[in-house]
């Protein structure tokens, strides 16, 4: 397989620098997937120049089993390049019964961390997330752990997922104030849901924070696999996958088909399209991809030899993407 020649991009006002493309392990790295397979994904992503790896406490299923395996796979085969690798957690959704397992307190988030470590065999993440706001815990103290973290030498940076533009300018000021700046942002964003658009990139510039956009494709909608319907072991198949297959209807497929198309003309997959689409905002640190195959790895990868749209382009996308109503889980 030819492995297409990465590029970086500072996170943010940091000094930090992303793959633009980044693999998450929220599919297809559990303890009921294939191990094997798993393994190759990783393997690929990382010789593919894929540095950056994101994880959370409930990834799975079960939940915690992606750290675990993702341990696993540290200890046999990425060893010695801990110093090459970006690897992220978060806490924030349903982990642990009892009142202690959820939201954004102090004791969840820092109980949370020291798990996800313990399960992945590591000292510290180099990035570790609130991974979505909870509005019964004040800011300040979801904030307030975050810092903690990174204070404790647990965590090197920290960010937050899914916050609106309002609470993302509020936690920036804590955490700025905590001398812990907000290094990035991770929410949804790709062709079929463009609500960042509308305030969040503009917060994330004024206040010299990252982005790195999570379902770029939208969890496989945009690529060609469903142009011929739902195939089997796709992630719309799969029992414990998250693509509700209910949303894979004839009005979306139609978009696809037109988007797939317009690709072609671009001498690219739509997965790369779709990819450097969501990359061509200036402040986009990374693309946040998963994958069931390692060969999805290379093609996406493949994204990099051509990020660049012209205006027509651009404005045929929004023609054919108008109006979409997936918003992908
Ligand atoms: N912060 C949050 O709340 C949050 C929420 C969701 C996700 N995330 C993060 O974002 C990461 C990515 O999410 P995602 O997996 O939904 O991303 P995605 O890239 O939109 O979808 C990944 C799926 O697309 C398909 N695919 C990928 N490359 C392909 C290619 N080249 N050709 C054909 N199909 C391809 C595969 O589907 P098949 O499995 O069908 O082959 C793959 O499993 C997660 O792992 C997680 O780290 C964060």
């Amino acid at each position: 397989m030819e492995t297409p020649k990465m590029q970086y991009r500072y996170t943010g006002n940091s000094g930090l620098q992303l793959p633009v493309i980044s693999l998450g392990l929220w599919n297809n790295f559990g303890h009921k997937d294939d191990f094997k397979i798993a393994r190759q994904i990783v393997q690929t992503a990382f010789d593919c120049g894929i540095t950056h790896f994101d994880l959370a406490n409930n990834y799975g299923p079960p939940a915690g089993s992606a750290e675990e395996n993702f341990g696993k796979m540290l200890k046999s085969d990425l060893a010695g390049h801990r110093d090459e690798m970006v690897i992220s957690s978060k806490a924030g959704y349903g982990m642990w019964d009892g009142p202690y397992g959820d939201g954004g307190s102090r004791k969840y988030l820092i109980a949370s961390c020291d798990q996800s470590l313990q399960r992945m065999g590591l000292e510290y993440v180099d990035i570790f997330y609130h991974h979505r706001m909870d509005d019964k815990t004040p800011l300040e103290e979801s904030m307030g752990a975050l810092a903690t973290l990174v204070k404790s030498g647990k965590a090197l940076y920290v960010g937050i997922s899914s916050y609106s533009p309002e609470k993302t300018a509020q936690a920036a000021a804590i955490l700025k104030e905590l001398g812990t700046p907000c290094l990035i942002h991770q929410p949804n964003y790709n062709m079929f849901n463009r609500g960042i658009e509308d305030g969040l990139l503009a917060t994330l510039e004024e206040n010299g924070i990252g982005c790195i956009a999570f379902c770029p494709l939208a969890q496989g909608l945009l690529t060609s696999k469903y142009l011929g319907g739902i195939p089997e072991g796709s992630r719309a198949d799969k029992p414990h996958g998250t693509l509700n297959a209910k949303g894979v209807t004839e009005e979306v497929v139609g978009k696809v088909r037109n988007l797939n198309e317009l690709a072609k003309t671009r001498e690219q997959t739509l997965a790369q399209m779709a990819l450097a689409w969501v990359l061509r905002h200036p402040g986009m640190t990374s693309a946040l991809i998963g994958a069931s195959k390692p060969e999805q790895i290379v093609d996406c990868a493949g994204a990099v030899n051509n990020l660049d749209f012209s205006a027509e382009e651009l404005k045929k996308i929004d023609e054919i993407i108008e109006g979409a109503t997936f918003t992908g889980w």
